[in-house]
């Protein structure tokens, strides 16, 4: 029987944090004996926020090259690169026929973005929406809100209905866009009466999806957040990082409810360390003798004996040129294979002849 189709990205926007490994990287290394998987690297969507040029490919690289020390295989995965697929833009200019604006701009991750690109704070509770699109519409030329911003989710969808994937691992914020893909997808086969695109699931081995909180008392770790422990971290920058994440002054009394910067700590630790030395430390808060600076300690560590293999081996992969150019020159050829299937299916269905 023909395994099931994996498929998920990362963009190329600079380093892998532990956000980034916990809630995407880390299955993408466990799926790969089960399931059909593709890879890649999303540098298209990084255009989005209009980064250096020069910056790019490098990072582009940096990636493959994290991908690779942290056990993806490219005898198992299709690893490739998401602008050497052209089919993509193609259908990511089909598929924007079906999609409507409004559902774009109320998408949580536009409306963020939009705000930092208008250099406006953070929506607040109760936020008036017809304000802030009229901030959009109207904004100066020198703070626009691109519309590849608005269209980023239509280029993930086609990125997984491109390849027919079902299961796409990603982190807990991705969810939105993976609803969206589910929809685009059911309105795509209802309007033309075909099967064509399977509806992709989120995929954490049953488990619920990751959030990799920030070390910074805040909800989740991100590059834009400036919050990250990233997988490249030297040991010495890393348990400097842990050492001065937010705390609070200590339990005062026995079973007294965990604030944020405190909760975040701990999720941190149930991702790294061992269920007994979570245990241990959730029973020295709950007695109040808990001592930050000895959990700080031996979270470090933990993290380090995540991190530090996979960043031993990534200097070496990134030194191997040609071993790179080979991964995503026949990672993209598999990849466009199915992906110009698919294409020619859509061009079909929509009615686009060959005179
Ligand atoms: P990106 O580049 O923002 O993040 C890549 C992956 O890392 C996960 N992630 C997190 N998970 C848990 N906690 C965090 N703090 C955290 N920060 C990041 C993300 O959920 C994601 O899985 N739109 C995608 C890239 C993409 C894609 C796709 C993914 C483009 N096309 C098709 C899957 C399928 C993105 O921006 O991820």
């Amino acid at each position: 029987m023909a395994k099931e189709i994996v498929l998920s990205g990362i963009r190329s926007t600079g380093n892998l944090h532990l956000g980034n490994y916990y809630g995407a990287l880390r299955n993408f290394v466990r799926m790969q004996d089960d399931y059909d998987c593709n890879f890649f690297i999303a540098d298209l969507h990084a255009l989005t926020t209009n980064p250096d040029p020069q910056q790019l490919h490098a990072s582009v690289k940096q990636i493959l090259a994290e991908y690779l020390a942290a056990g993806l295989d490219p005898e198992k995965s299709t690893i490739y690169i998401q602008s050497d697929i052209p089919e993509v833009s193609e259908l990511y200019l089909l598929l924007n026929m079906h999609v409507g604006i409004g559902e774009l701009m109320r998408t949580a991750s536009f409306k963020d973005k939009a705000r930092k690109a208008l250099g406006i704070g953070p929506a607040t509770e109760g936020a008036d929406d017809e304000a802030f699109e009229h901030q959009i519409i109207g904004a100066e030329t020198n703070k626009r809100v691109n519309a590849g911003l608005l269209t980023y989710p239509t280029l993930m969808a086609v990125d997984i209905l491109i390849q027919k994937a079902t299961k796409v691992p990603v982190g807990k914020d991705q969810e939105q866009h993976l609803e969206l893909t589910r929809r685009f997808a059911r309105r795509f086969n209802s309007f033309y009466g075909v099967d064509l695109f399977p509806e992709p699931q989120n995929y954490n081995f049953g488990a619920a999806a990751v959030k990799v909180p920030g070390l910074d008392g805040s909800g989740k770790m991100g590059k834009s957040e400036g919050n990250c422990i990233y997988l490249i971290d030297d040991p010495k920058v890393l348990r400097k990082k842990v050492m001065r994440a937010v705390t609070d002054e200590g339990p005062k009394e026995p079973n007294q409810p965990v604030s944020q910067p405190v909760a975040n700590l701990f999720s941190l630790m149930e991702l790294t360390s061992a269920p007994e030395v979570v245990a241990h430390y959730r029973q020295a808060y709950a007695d109040c003798s808990i001592r930050y600076g000895d959990l700080k300690k031996q979270l470090a560590e933990d993290i380090l004996a995540v991190t530090t293999p996979i960043r031993e081996r990534i200097n070496d992969i990134l030194a191997n040129e040609d071993y790179l150019r080979r991964v995503v020159a026949d990672g993209a050829e598999r990849a466009r294979a199915r992906a110009a299937a698919t294409l020619a299916e859509v061009r079909q269905v929509m009615g686009i002849r060959k005179f």
